[in-house]
This record gives C-alpha cells, structure tokens and sequence, in this order.
C-alpha cells in the first residue's frame, strides 16, 4: 500500500488506474481505524480494482469546544490495518493541503433538509463542513464508488443528496454498522469511555432494541420514546436525541413501514449515536 500526503502524487497514481480502466472506490475516514472502517474497506475490496482510503482529521466538520485536538491519531496503526485489508492507497493529506487559503476562506458545500434536526440540530455547520470535504475528496479522487457506515446515518444521507444534486456519477454504498459483542457501536470516540462509562454504553443500543420491539408490534410512539428517553437517563445517559423518522430521514406519516430510530447520547463528555431499522406495523 502506498501512503501519499498531496494532491499531484495522488493524481498521477489514479491517473495511471484510471488509463488502466480500473475501478476505483474510495473509503473516507478519519483514521483511528477499527472494525467498522475495515467492514467498509472490505466492501469497497470486493467491488473495486484500487481501493483508496483517505485518513484526514477534517476541521471544518469540529465545531467549538468539540474534540477536534484530542481526536485520536494513530497513523502507523492505521496503515498497517489498511494494508491488512488490502488497501491499496492511502491519501493523508495535512490542513494546508485541503484548505490551503484557510478554513474561514473555504467554498463550502451546504446540503439543505436532510442536514435539518439530529445531529445537525446539536452540531451546527458540521454537516457543512463533512459535504464539504467528502465533495472535494470526491472531485480528488473520482471514485465510481464511496463507501460509507450506516453507524453516521444522517451522514449518509447527506453524501446521497449531494451526489445526487450535484449530479456525480458515483455509486454510493451504505455499509451496515459494525458492533462489539456487548452490541455497542464501534467508534473512535469508545476510546474515550471509562471502565465504567463503557460498561454503561451498550444500553444505548438495548433501549434501541427494546423500542424498535415495541413500536414493530404497534406501541405507542410518542409514549414509547418518552419511556425510551427516561431508560437513557436512568442508565446514566444524558440524552441528546431519540426519534423515529423513516428510512429517508423525512416524518413518519401513517403510510410509513420502513423507519429508523436514531439517538445520540452523552456519557460524560462522550457523545455516542447509533440507529436501529423497524419496519412499521
Ligand atoms: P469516521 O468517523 O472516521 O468514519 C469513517 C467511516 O466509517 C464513516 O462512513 C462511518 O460511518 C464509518 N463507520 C464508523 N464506525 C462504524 C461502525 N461501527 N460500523 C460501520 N461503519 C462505521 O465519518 C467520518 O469519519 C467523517 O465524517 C468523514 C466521512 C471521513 C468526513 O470527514
């Protein structure tokens, strides 16, 4: 696997596949890699001919006060995972390189409606800033296809919208969430859970998984997520989100089947989110 840091080096090397006609699929992160970005490397390796991930802490997706600094960078761990997973390039490059005239000073891609309440509500111009990026990553890389988790899944929704705008012809492929054996979902951030907070953060997705039985054989929505809020607090959460929004993230309405709960949760200064998919009775 070759580890490249600017735009030329990265051009020329995917100039070359792409001469080739080979298929080029890109795998977005920002590094600390675990099981779940190697679910997603694993994906991309069995659709492509070159794999491309790209480790890049991105500051324009942190806001004040977030873990921009002490988000965890472990490079040397992390190539040595990509290539066990049969990586084929790796594209790291530093802030400069990105955003060369600085982040004030950024064209910014802003993506409407799907960005609107969730994560959005609680993080405001993060999603701004993750279009962003992933468009230029996009524009750098050319990809036929970009994979990415449904752990992030208004995330996801977000690069399907500006794909779709912004008419690129790149395939999308959500790639289902990776957990630990106790059902918490891998993350980076986990790293920052103590003993006793991760030993707490698995009852995040068993109030998911207790909801999504009760709302599948026709509870109460409004009094399940209220009995769902008051689970998350009891357990030691500090509830940021729950909610119940159809698979397109738009409002349930009475015809809705497939639906997804969404929830994002602090446990001391760690914020975790994770989603569970129910099809409405
Ligand atoms: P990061 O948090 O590093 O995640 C990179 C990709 O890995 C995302 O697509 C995310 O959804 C996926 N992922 C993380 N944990 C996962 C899990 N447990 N199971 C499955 N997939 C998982 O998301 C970002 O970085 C950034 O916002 C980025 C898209 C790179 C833009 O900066």
């Amino acid at each position: 696997m070759r580890t490249l840091r600017d735009i030329p080096a990265l051009r020329e090397t995917l100039g070359d596949a792409r001469r080739r006609g080979d298929r080029v699929a890109l795998v977005p992160t920002m590094g600390n890699l675990h099981e779940g970005h190697l679910a997603l490397v694993a994906a991309a390796r069995q659709r492509a001919e070159v794999v491309v991930a790209t480790i890049f802490v991105n500051p324009l997706q942190f806001g004040p006060g977030e873990d921009l600094d002490a988000y965890p960078r472990t490079l040397a761990e992390d190539q040595a995972r990509l290539e066990a997973a049969g990586c084929d390039l790796l594209f790291t490059p530093d802030t400069d390189t990105l955003y060369p005239r600085g982040l004030e000073a950024q064209t910014r891609i802003v993506v409407p409606e799907v960005t609107e309440g969730l994560c959005g509500a609680s993080r405001p111009g993060h999603f701004d800033g993750v279009s962003t990026v992933v468009g230029m990553l996009f524009n750098l890389v050319q990809p036929d296809l970009a994979c990415f988790g449904e752990k992030d899944y208004q995330q996801l929704a977000v690069i399907r919208r500006l794909v779709a705008d912004l008419h690129l012809p790149i395939e999308i492929l959500g790639v289902p969430i990776v957990r630990a054996e106790d059902g918490l979902a891998l993350s980076s951030r986990n790293g920052y859970l103590s003993a006793e907070q991760r030993r707490i953060a698995p009852r995040l997705y068993v109030t998911l998984c207790k909801l999504r039985d009760t709302l599948e054989s026709g509870g109460d929505t409004s009094a399940s997520l209220e009995h769902g809020w008051a689970d998350l607090k009891q357990a030691g959460f500090d509830p940021d989100y729950l909610e119940l929004r159809a698979a397109d993230l738009g409002p349930v309405i009475p015809s809705t089947r497939e639906a997804i709960l969404l929830a994002a949760a602090r446990l001391g200064p760690t914020r975790l989110i994770d989603n569970l998919a129910l099809t409405l009775p």
